[in-house]
């Protein structure tokens, strides 16, 4: 696919997965770059769409979700990174990913997509970073994740930082 701009996020073929948001510009900290947008599902519909596999859906509220696998939501495509550079808020109903530091012109834009203990085996890890921990996971589970998996999460050996 070819280059997709949107603002100050370029969307091309990232070293991590596929398609890849890359910065166009220097973004301070605290910008919300871009809105995570997609269709309006009721909680029913929702957890259909999850228990079949999609990773897209996003929870808004206690009373509907979004699903985000629309082609008009070129933020579907930034990846996830154990060592992020951006969020993800809900803001008045609203998703922003949101920079967490100040990112170059350049660096992929990515989030950590904060999987589940329940999920994240489904999901090994491609970011790169020196610390990634092997699957895309939450950092508040990390701890556990090195206790079940040792040293040679995702086959991979790890970095001696990732093993501290
Ligand atoms: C929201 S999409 C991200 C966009 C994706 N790069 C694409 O081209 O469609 C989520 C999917 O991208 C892949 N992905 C995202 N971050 C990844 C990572 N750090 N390591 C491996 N795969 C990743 C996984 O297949 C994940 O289910
Ligand atoms: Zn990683």
């Amino acid at each position: 696919m070819e280059e997709v701009i949107v603002g100050r996020v370029v969307f091309r073929g990232s070293r991590i997965h596929g398609m890849g948001g890359f910065a166009r510009t220097t973004i301070r900290k605290g910008t919300r770059i871009i809105e995570y947008v997609g269709e309006q599902l009721d909680k029913a519909e929702a957890q259909r769409r999850c228990e079949a596999g999609n990773v897209y859906v996003f929870e808004i509220n206690d009373t509907f979700d979004i699903d985000g696998s629309v082609d008009w939501n070129p933020a579907r495509w930034i990846n996830h990174s154990c060592d992020p550079n951006a969020e993800t808020d809900v803001v008045d109903d609203r998703v922003w990913i949101i920079a967490t530091r100040t990112i170059r012109p350049g660096e992929e834009i990515v989030y950590n997509y904060n999987f589940d203990l329940d999920e994240y085996e489904d999901y090994p890890c491609n970011c790169g970073a020196q610390q990634c921990i092997g699957f895309m996971v939450a950092e508040k589970h990390w701890a556990e994740v090195k206790r079940r998996h040792g040293d040679k999460r995702n086959g991979k050996l790890l970095t001696p930082a990732a093993a501290r």
